[in-house]
């Protein structure tokens, strides 16, 4: 009886889970508008998303839960013939109000801008570490 209540604790604790990662939903999408390609690399602690090459107009989207600690972070290396650097594309404690649900960054020839959830105007610049 007593294992069988456990069962049911941890099923409440399981359902919780999922309603609260549900709710947590996010969309990072980067878009490079220069007319030369850029190479971007997007990891976090978990996750290698790979190593894409985005042509002008091209973007890159990926979508995941913020953990229940708050700590999620992803960081995107970029390389570009106008310049490259490693930045922090999602950090829950900077986006996690910034975007409700999709977090957009352009590449452009002066290094990569981040936009607020429907913002027309970028509130972050990263300028390039290394200019070329
Ligand atoms: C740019 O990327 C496209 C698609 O990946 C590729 O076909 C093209 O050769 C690349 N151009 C340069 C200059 O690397
Ligand atoms: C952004 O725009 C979309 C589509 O118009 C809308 O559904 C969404 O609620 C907006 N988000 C914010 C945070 O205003």
């Amino acid at each position: 009886m007593g294992s069988n209540n456990n069962k049911h604790i941890l099923f409440f604790v399981v359902l919780l889970f999922f309603l609260f990662l549900g709710e947590a939903h996010k969309h990072v999408r980067i878009i490079n508008n220069m007319q030369s390609n850029v190479t971007i690399h997007c990891k976090s602690k978990d996750n290698d998303l790979g190593v894409h090459v985005l042509s002008h107009d091209d973007s890159f989207r990926w979508k995941f839960n913020v953990n229940f600690w708050q700590t999620t972070l992803f960081f995107c290396g970029f390389n570009s013939q106008h310049g490259r650097g490693v930045y922090d594309i999602f950090k829950a404690d900077r986006d996690q109000s910034r975007c409700l649900s999709l977090c957009l960054w352009e590449v452009q020839d002066n290094g990569v801008h981040g936009f607020k959830e429907n913002a027309t105007m970028d509130d972050i610049w990263f300028e390039w570490q290394n200019n070329k």
